[in-house]
């Protein structure tokens, strides 16, 4: 699903916004304030969570943002607590709720339940049912590895998941997962593009950045985007929202996306303490 030059999409062919914004700890009035401004900005993809607790920010900010609802992408994520039978659907009722929506545009199960405590095949089945009732217009998964993908797919059919959510950045990327993503048709959501600001201090980035004229944050957002990736990006300063939002605008050449592959290291940052099989 690699896309170069003039091809580069705003939206995935199922209208998913490519540049999203992510909420996590966008807590309380500068939170709220935050997600605001990247609507200002431009922004109309708003990554949040139950467990992040962003999930009424995201309702409030929209709303005194004067974006019309409609035009503002929303993904919310079902919490590893909420994925028993009976706790499921009633926790996206409630996502309804403080997200002052009658429908949720992509709904995520946010981790596999650890250690299998809740069976697969009920969340699973959950997750098909909330998009069934018209709660979300589309569902999908995080932190899923390919053979629980291949599970979820036998359970649902093919052609169900609209995406899945992991961490991908320069130093962590991923390639055996997305290109089976590929394959199965499934986009692939970049969660801590940029390694959580890391990516600013990188020679090559900072190499590739100079010579452009831009910021090595802005590299690294350039670099997922021209990989056929979401990306989803977290900031609380007007500055670097419209920085890493302006990186839509910018197209690597060859030799840059190149040498950015090179720093591929399964540099890992988010691994729990009972982490799903991840794919090497
Ligand atoms: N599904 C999952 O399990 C999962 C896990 C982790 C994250 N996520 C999602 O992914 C989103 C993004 O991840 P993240 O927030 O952890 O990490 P990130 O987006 O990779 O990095 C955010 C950090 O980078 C800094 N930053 C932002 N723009 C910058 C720029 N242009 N130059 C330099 N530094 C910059 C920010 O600081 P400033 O505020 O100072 O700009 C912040 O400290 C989250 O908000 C969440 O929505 C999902």
């Amino acid at each position: 699903m690699s896309i170069t030059g003039q091809e580069h999409r705003m939206t995935t062919r199922n209208g998913i916004p490519v540049m999203g914004l992510g909420t996590y700890q966008r807590l309380g009035p500068e939170g709220c304030e935050a997600i605001r401004v990247a609507l200002e900005i431009g922004y109309r993809h708003l990554d949040t969570a139950q467990s992040y607790d962003t999930e009424e920010n995201v309702a409030e900010a929209i709303r005194r943002s004067g974006v019309p609802r409609g035009e503002v992408f929303i993904t919310t994520k079902v919490a590893t607590t909420n994925l028993a039978r009976g706790a499921f659907l009633p926790s996206v009722e409630k996502s309804l709720k403080r997200l002052a929506t009658e429908r949720i545009d992509l709904t995520l199960i946010h981790w596999p339940s650890p250690n299998d405590a809740v069976p697969f095949e009920h969340y699973i089945e959950d997750l098909g049912t909330a998009q069934e009732r018209g709660w979300t217009r589309l569902i999908g998964v995080s932190n899923f590895p390919i053979a629980l993908l291949k599970k979820a797919e036998a359970i649902l059919g093919k052609g169900r998941l609209a995406t899945n959510q992991v961490e991908v950045h320069p130093f962590l990327q991923n390639r055996t997962l997305r290109d089976w993503c590929d394959g199965a048709g499934i986009s692939v959501t970049a969660y801590m593009p940029l390694a959580k600001g890391r990516v600013a201090a990188d020679p090559v980035l900072r190499d590739i950045a100079a010579a452009r004229n831009a910021t090595p944050g802005q590299i690294a957002l350039a670099f997922l985007l021209q990989e056929g990736l979401i990306v989803i990006p977290a900031s609380s300063r007007r500055d670097n929202l419209a920085a890493n939002f302006a990186a839509t605008g910018i197209v690597l050449s060859a030799e840059e996306i190149a040498r950015v592959r090179a720093l591929d290291r399964h540099e890992r940052m988010i691994n729990p303490a009972s982490p799903p099989a991840w794919d090497r």
